[in-house]
Protein backbone atom coordinates (compact mmCIF):
# COMPACT_ATOMS: atom_id res chain seq x y z
CA UNK A 1 0.00 0.00 0.00
CA UNK A 2 1.29 3.12 -0.95
CA UNK A 3 0.37 5.90 1.54
CA UNK A 4 -1.05 9.39 0.63
CA UNK A 5 0.30 12.13 2.93
CA UNK A 6 -0.96 16.08 3.24
CA UNK A 7 2.36 18.30 2.87
CA UNK A 8 1.12 19.61 6.13
CA UNK A 9 3.76 18.56 9.47
CA UNK A 10 2.61 15.33 10.09
CA UNK A 11 2.70 14.54 6.73
CA UNK A 12 6.69 15.22 6.41
CA UNK A 13 7.24 14.14 9.80
CA UNK A 14 5.52 10.70 8.70
CA UNK A 15 8.01 10.68 5.00
CA UNK A 16 11.10 11.47 6.94
CA UNK A 17 10.22 8.28 8.54
CA UNK A 18 9.68 6.37 6.15
CA UNK A 19 12.95 7.78 4.65
CA UNK A 20 15.04 6.90 8.09
CA UNK A 21 13.81 3.21 7.80
CA UNK A 22 15.21 2.76 4.20
CA UNK A 23 11.93 3.49 2.24
CA UNK A 24 10.62 5.55 -0.47
CA UNK A 25 8.52 8.14 -0.93
CA UNK A 26 7.25 10.22 -4.18
CA UNK A 27 7.64 14.18 -3.25
CA UNK A 28 6.37 17.02 -5.60
CA UNK A 29 9.46 19.74 -6.24
CA UNK A 30 9.14 23.03 -8.46
CA UNK A 31 10.10 21.54 -11.72
CA UNK A 32 8.37 17.06 -11.58
CA UNK A 33 7.81 15.19 -8.87
CA UNK A 34 10.83 13.22 -7.49
CA UNK A 35 11.12 9.70 -5.97
CA UNK A 36 12.68 10.41 -2.64
CA UNK A 37 14.84 8.10 -0.49
CA UNK A 38 17.74 8.01 1.41
CA UNK A 39 20.48 8.96 -0.74
CA UNK A 40 23.51 7.40 1.75
CA UNK A 41 21.46 3.91 2.22
CA UNK A 42 22.17 2.21 -1.01
CA UNK A 43 19.10 -0.33 0.35
CA UNK A 44 17.07 2.26 0.12
CA UNK A 45 18.71 3.55 -3.59
CA UNK A 46 17.96 0.35 -4.27
CA UNK A 47 14.30 0.21 -4.39
CA UNK A 48 13.97 3.10 -6.14
CA UNK A 49 16.18 1.48 -8.72
CA UNK A 50 13.73 -1.03 -8.66
CA UNK A 51 10.53 0.71 -8.15
CA UNK A 52 11.18 2.78 -11.49
CA UNK A 53 13.03 -0.37 -13.35
CA UNK A 54 15.47 2.24 -13.97
CA UNK A 55 19.22 1.04 -15.34
CA UNK A 56 21.74 1.22 -12.33
CA UNK A 57 24.42 2.79 -14.76
CA UNK A 58 21.83 6.03 -14.59
CA UNK A 59 23.03 8.16 -11.42
CA UNK A 60 20.54 10.13 -9.58
CA UNK A 61 20.44 13.78 -8.43
CA UNK A 62 20.89 14.72 -4.82
CA UNK A 63 18.48 17.35 -3.43
CA UNK A 64 19.71 19.20 -0.43
CA UNK A 65 17.98 21.88 1.82
CA UNK A 66 20.82 24.39 0.58
CA UNK A 67 24.24 25.37 -0.61
CA UNK A 68 26.12 24.28 2.40
CA UNK A 69 25.07 20.99 2.31
CA UNK A 70 26.15 20.80 -1.23
CA UNK A 71 29.22 21.15 -0.56
CA UNK A 72 29.85 18.82 1.60
CA UNK A 73 29.11 16.42 -1.19
CA UNK A 74 30.81 18.14 -3.94
CA UNK A 75 33.72 20.51 -4.96
CA UNK A 76 32.28 23.83 -6.06
CA UNK A 77 34.78 25.94 -8.04
CA UNK A 78 34.29 30.16 -8.55
CA UNK A 79 31.75 28.93 -11.43
CA UNK A 80 29.89 26.37 -9.88
CA UNK A 81 29.46 28.26 -6.38
CA UNK A 82 28.29 31.48 -8.30
CA UNK A 83 25.60 29.00 -9.89
CA UNK A 84 24.12 27.60 -7.15
CA UNK A 85 24.11 31.40 -5.43
CA UNK A 86 21.82 32.82 -8.04
CA UNK A 87 19.40 29.55 -8.92
CA UNK A 88 19.06 27.84 -6.12
CA UNK A 89 16.68 27.12 -4.42
CA UNK A 90 15.72 26.05 -8.04
CA UNK A 91 15.92 24.12 -10.76
CA UNK A 92 18.95 23.73 -11.35
CA UNK A 93 21.02 20.65 -11.15
CA UNK A 94 25.04 21.13 -10.56
CA UNK A 95 27.41 18.27 -11.43
CA UNK A 96 30.43 18.41 -9.69
CA UNK A 97 33.39 16.21 -8.73
CA UNK A 98 32.78 14.49 -5.47
CA UNK A 99 34.15 15.22 -2.28
CA UNK A 100 36.29 12.70 -0.09
CA UNK A 101 34.11 11.90 2.91
CA UNK A 102 30.90 12.66 1.21
CA UNK A 103 27.76 10.51 2.14
CA UNK A 104 26.06 10.25 -1.16
CA UNK A 105 26.35 6.65 -1.71
CA UNK A 106 28.20 4.91 -4.74
CA UNK A 107 24.92 3.55 -5.94
CA UNK A 108 23.26 6.60 -6.19
CA UNK A 109 26.23 8.39 -7.79
CA UNK A 110 26.51 5.13 -10.87
CA UNK A 111 29.93 4.57 -9.68
CA UNK A 112 30.90 7.92 -11.21
CA UNK A 113 33.45 10.42 -9.67
CA UNK A 114 30.80 13.31 -9.99
CA UNK A 115 27.99 13.87 -8.16
CA UNK A 116 24.45 15.90 -9.37
CA UNK A 117 23.20 18.18 -6.47
CA UNK A 118 20.14 20.10 -6.50
CA UNK A 119 18.28 22.31 -4.04
CA UNK A 120 14.41 22.80 -4.92
CA UNK A 121 12.50 25.63 -4.48
CA UNK A 122 9.25 24.00 -3.32
CA UNK A 123 8.47 24.45 0.07
CA UNK A 124 6.97 20.37 0.92
CA UNK A 125 10.73 19.22 -0.59
CA UNK A 126 12.58 21.69 1.80
CA UNK A 127 11.00 20.74 4.71
CA UNK A 128 11.40 17.38 4.45
CA UNK A 129 15.12 17.69 3.25
CA UNK A 130 15.26 19.87 6.81
CA UNK A 131 13.27 17.13 8.45
CA UNK A 132 15.40 14.37 7.11
CA UNK A 133 18.74 15.87 7.80
CA UNK A 134 20.17 14.46 5.00
CA UNK A 135 20.33 14.50 1.23
CA UNK A 136 17.47 12.78 -0.76
CA UNK A 137 18.03 10.58 -3.85
CA UNK A 138 15.67 11.57 -6.14
CA UNK A 139 15.15 10.91 -10.01
CA UNK A 140 11.72 11.87 -11.53
CA UNK A 141 8.91 9.38 -10.18
CA UNK A 142 8.12 7.88 -13.28
CA UNK A 143 8.51 4.04 -14.46
CA UNK A 144 11.96 4.20 -16.37
CA UNK A 145 10.86 5.80 -19.71
CA UNK A 146 7.58 7.22 -19.06
CA UNK A 147 6.72 10.83 -18.94
CA UNK A 148 7.46 12.48 -15.85
CA UNK A 149 4.79 13.23 -13.27
CA UNK A 150 3.49 16.50 -12.68
CA UNK A 151 0.91 16.17 -10.25
CA UNK A 152 0.54 13.11 -7.23
CA UNK A 153 -2.23 11.49 -9.29
CA UNK A 154 0.46 10.69 -12.00
CA UNK A 155 2.91 9.45 -9.74
CA UNK A 156 0.45 6.89 -8.26
CA UNK A 157 -0.43 6.15 -12.06
CA UNK A 158 3.10 4.54 -12.39
CA UNK A 159 4.27 4.18 -9.04
CA UNK A 160 0.84 2.74 -6.84
CA UNK A 161 2.22 -0.30 -4.71
CA UNK A 162 5.68 -0.12 -5.73
CA UNK A 163 6.63 3.11 -3.28
CA UNK A 164 5.97 3.82 0.30
CA UNK A 165 4.07 7.10 0.46
CA UNK A 166 3.54 10.09 -1.70
CA UNK A 167 3.51 13.69 -0.30
CA UNK A 168 0.47 15.42 -2.38
CA UNK A 169 1.80 18.75 -3.04
CA UNK A 170 -0.80 19.52 -5.89
CA UNK A 171 0.44 20.34 -9.52
CA UNK A 172 3.95 21.45 -10.15
CA UNK A 173 4.84 25.08 -11.50
CA UNK A 174 7.77 24.51 -13.74
CA UNK A 175 6.55 21.28 -15.10
CA UNK A 176 9.58 19.96 -16.77
CA UNK A 177 12.87 18.64 -14.75
CA UNK A 178 16.00 20.61 -13.92
CA UNK A 179 18.50 22.42 -15.96
CA UNK A 180 21.44 20.04 -15.64
CA UNK A 181 25.13 21.73 -15.83
CA UNK A 182 28.69 19.73 -15.38
CA UNK A 183 31.42 20.77 -14.72
CA UNK A 184 34.42 18.92 -15.87
CA UNK A 185 37.95 20.30 -16.39
CA UNK A 186 36.96 23.86 -15.67
CA UNK A 187 34.73 23.81 -18.57
CA UNK A 188 30.76 24.34 -17.94
CA UNK A 189 28.48 21.75 -20.10
CA UNK A 190 24.70 22.16 -20.71
CA UNK A 191 23.69 18.48 -20.24
CA UNK A 192 19.95 19.12 -20.15
CA UNK A 193 18.49 21.93 -20.61
CA UNK A 194 15.59 23.06 -18.30
CA UNK A 195 13.58 26.12 -17.08
CA UNK A 196 17.05 28.39 -16.24
CA UNK A 197 17.98 29.04 -19.78
CA UNK A 198 21.70 28.51 -21.46
CA UNK A 199 21.85 32.51 -21.64
CA UNK A 200 20.98 33.04 -18.01
CA UNK A 201 23.79 30.32 -17.16
CA UNK A 202 26.48 31.86 -19.43
CA UNK A 203 25.94 35.29 -17.46
CA UNK A 204 26.09 34.28 -14.04
CA UNK A 205 29.41 31.98 -14.91
CA UNK A 206 30.84 34.50 -16.69
CA UNK A 207 31.67 31.77 -19.38
CA UNK A 208 30.33 29.94 -22.48
CA UNK A 209 28.38 26.80 -21.88
CA UNK A 210 29.86 23.76 -24.11
CA UNK A 211 27.99 20.97 -25.49
CA UNK A 212 28.63 17.53 -24.60
CA UNK A 213 29.50 15.52 -27.26
CA UNK A 214 27.62 11.78 -26.97
CA UNK A 215 30.28 9.65 -26.49
CA UNK A 216 27.98 5.95 -25.45
CA UNK A 217 31.45 4.42 -24.36
CA UNK A 218 31.80 7.32 -21.71
CA UNK A 219 28.64 9.08 -21.26
CA UNK A 220 28.75 12.77 -18.95
CA UNK A 221 25.10 11.80 -18.37
CA UNK A 222 24.06 8.66 -18.92
CA UNK A 223 20.14 9.76 -18.71
CA UNK A 224 20.87 11.81 -22.22
CA UNK A 225 21.35 8.67 -24.07
CA UNK A 226 17.91 6.74 -23.25
CA UNK A 227 14.92 6.49 -24.78
CA UNK A 228 12.55 8.97 -22.67
CA UNK A 229 9.37 11.02 -22.16
CA UNK A 230 7.81 8.63 -23.87
CA UNK A 231 4.38 8.47 -24.74
CA UNK A 232 2.90 5.11 -25.91
CA UNK A 233 1.48 7.15 -29.44
CA UNK A 234 3.89 8.14 -32.27
CA UNK A 235 4.72 11.83 -31.76
CA UNK A 236 5.29 13.89 -35.07
CA UNK A 237 6.79 17.07 -34.10
CA UNK A 238 6.96 20.44 -36.08
CA UNK A 239 3.45 19.49 -37.82
CA UNK A 240 1.94 22.71 -39.84
CA UNK A 241 -1.19 20.56 -40.46
CA UNK A 242 -3.30 17.45 -39.14
CA UNK A 243 -3.67 14.15 -40.45
CA UNK A 244 -6.00 12.10 -41.01
CA UNK A 245 -6.40 10.36 -37.26
CA UNK A 246 -4.28 12.07 -35.36
CA UNK A 247 -4.31 14.14 -32.27
CA UNK A 248 -2.93 17.69 -32.00
CA UNK A 249 -0.67 19.52 -29.62
CA UNK A 250 -0.82 22.86 -30.46
CA UNK A 251 0.94 26.20 -29.74
CA UNK A 252 -0.28 29.84 -30.22
CA UNK A 253 -3.57 31.22 -31.08
CA UNK A 254 -3.66 30.26 -34.60
CA UNK A 255 -5.84 27.80 -36.18
CA UNK A 256 -3.77 24.79 -37.61
CA UNK A 257 -5.10 22.82 -40.84
CA UNK A 258 -7.10 20.11 -40.21
CA UNK A 259 -7.87 20.49 -36.15
CA UNK A 260 -11.51 20.15 -36.64
CA UNK A 261 -11.02 16.42 -37.66
CA UNK A 262 -8.42 15.83 -35.28
CA UNK A 263 -9.01 13.08 -32.58
CA UNK A 264 -8.31 15.36 -29.47
CA UNK A 265 -6.76 18.70 -29.45
CA UNK A 266 -4.40 20.86 -26.73
CA UNK A 267 -2.81 23.94 -26.69
CA UNK A 268 0.23 23.76 -24.68
CA UNK A 269 -0.54 27.77 -24.50
CA UNK A 270 -2.96 29.92 -26.34
CA UNK A 271 -0.96 33.47 -25.51
CA UNK A 272 2.28 31.53 -27.04
CA UNK A 273 3.73 31.96 -23.61
CA UNK A 274 6.59 29.47 -23.02
CA UNK A 275 6.42 28.90 -19.63
CA UNK A 276 2.81 28.09 -19.59
CA UNK A 277 3.99 25.47 -22.09
CA UNK A 278 6.29 24.18 -20.21
CA UNK A 279 3.79 23.19 -17.10
CA UNK A 280 1.27 21.96 -19.26
CA UNK A 281 3.78 19.53 -21.68
CA UNK A 282 3.46 16.59 -19.46
CA UNK A 283 0.32 16.31 -18.43
CA UNK A 284 -0.97 17.24 -22.10
CA UNK A 285 1.43 14.16 -23.32
CA UNK A 286 -0.56 12.11 -21.05
CA UNK A 287 -4.06 12.65 -21.99
CA UNK A 288 -3.21 12.88 -25.92
CA UNK A 289 -1.62 9.40 -25.16
CA UNK A 290 -5.22 8.53 -24.18
CA UNK A 291 -7.05 9.70 -27.14
CA UNK A 292 -6.37 7.10 -29.42
CA UNK A 293 -4.77 8.91 -32.12
CA UNK A 294 -2.48 7.53 -35.00
CA UNK A 295 0.32 9.89 -33.83
CA UNK A 296 0.19 13.23 -32.08
CA UNK A 297 1.20 15.87 -34.41
CA UNK A 298 2.75 18.82 -32.54
CA UNK A 299 2.88 22.31 -34.05
CA UNK A 300 6.11 24.52 -34.27
CA UNK A 301 7.62 25.95 -31.23
CA UNK A 302 10.06 28.66 -30.91
CA UNK A 303 13.67 27.55 -30.30
CA UNK A 304 14.88 30.66 -27.75
CA UNK A 305 14.75 30.61 -23.97
CA UNK A 306 12.56 27.82 -22.59
CA UNK A 307 11.96 26.64 -26.46
CA UNK A 308 15.08 24.66 -26.20
CA UNK A 309 14.20 22.73 -23.01
CA UNK A 310 10.64 21.91 -24.49
CA UNK A 311 11.95 20.76 -28.02
CA UNK A 312 14.75 18.85 -25.92
CA UNK A 313 11.40 16.76 -24.47
CA UNK A 314 9.80 16.51 -27.07
CA UNK A 315 13.00 15.24 -29.77
CA UNK A 316 13.15 12.97 -26.90
CA UNK A 317 9.74 11.33 -26.97
CA UNK A 318 9.41 12.01 -30.46
CA UNK A 319 12.84 9.47 -31.02
CA UNK A 320 11.55 7.45 -28.76
CA UNK A 321 8.08 6.70 -30.18
CA UNK A 322 10.30 5.66 -33.82
CA UNK A 323 12.66 4.24 -32.05
CA UNK A 324 9.64 1.53 -30.49
CA UNK A 325 8.11 1.47 -33.92
O1 LIG B 1 13.86 18.38 -12.00
C1 LIG B 1 14.55 17.37 -11.79
O2 LIG B 1 15.76 17.33 -12.06
C2 LIG B 1 13.84 16.15 -11.19
C3 LIG B 1 13.39 16.52 -9.78
C4 LIG B 1 12.75 15.37 -9.06
O3 LIG B 1 14.49 17.03 -9.07
N1 LIG B 1 14.70 15.01 -11.19
C5 LIG B 1 15.04 14.35 -12.32
O4 LIG B 1 15.84 13.24 -12.11
O5 LIG B 1 14.68 14.69 -13.44
P1 LIG B 1 16.14 12.14 -13.22
O6 LIG B 1 16.87 11.08 -12.51
O7 LIG B 1 14.89 11.76 -13.90
O8 LIG B 1 17.13 12.86 -14.18
C6 LIG B 1 18.41 13.20 -13.69
C7 LIG B 1 19.45 13.20 -14.77
C8 LIG B 1 19.71 11.82 -15.34
O9 LIG B 1 19.63 11.90 -16.75
C9 LIG B 1 21.14 11.51 -14.89
O10 LIG B 1 21.85 10.81 -15.88
C10 LIG B 1 21.72 12.89 -14.64
O11 LIG B 1 20.65 13.65 -14.17
N2 LIG B 1 22.77 12.85 -13.59
C11 LIG B 1 22.60 12.65 -12.28
N3 LIG B 1 23.81 12.60 -11.66
C12 LIG B 1 24.74 12.79 -12.60
C13 LIG B 1 26.17 12.81 -12.61
N4 LIG B 1 26.90 12.63 -11.52
N5 LIG B 1 26.80 13.03 -13.79
C14 LIG B 1 26.09 13.21 -14.90
N6 LIG B 1 24.75 13.18 -14.97
C15 LIG B 1 24.07 12.97 -13.84
MG1 LIG C 1 13.51 11.09 -15.26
Amino acid sequence: MTMNLAPDVDGIATAAEVLRTGGTVGFPTETVYGLGGDATNPRAVAAIFEAKGRPAFNPLIAHVADLEAAQKEGVFDAATTALAKAFWPGPLTIVVPRRTGGTVCDLACAGLASVGLRCPDHPAALALLRAFGRPIAGPSANRSGHVSPTTAAHVLGDLSGRIDAVLDGGATRVGIESTIVGAFDGQLMLLRPGFITREAIEQVAGVRLVNPADDANAPLSPGRLLAHYAPQTPVRLNAHSVLPGEALLKFGPGPVPGEAQAACVLNLSSGGHLAEAAAALYAMLRELDRAGARAIAVSPLPRHDLGEAILDRLARAAAASTFCK
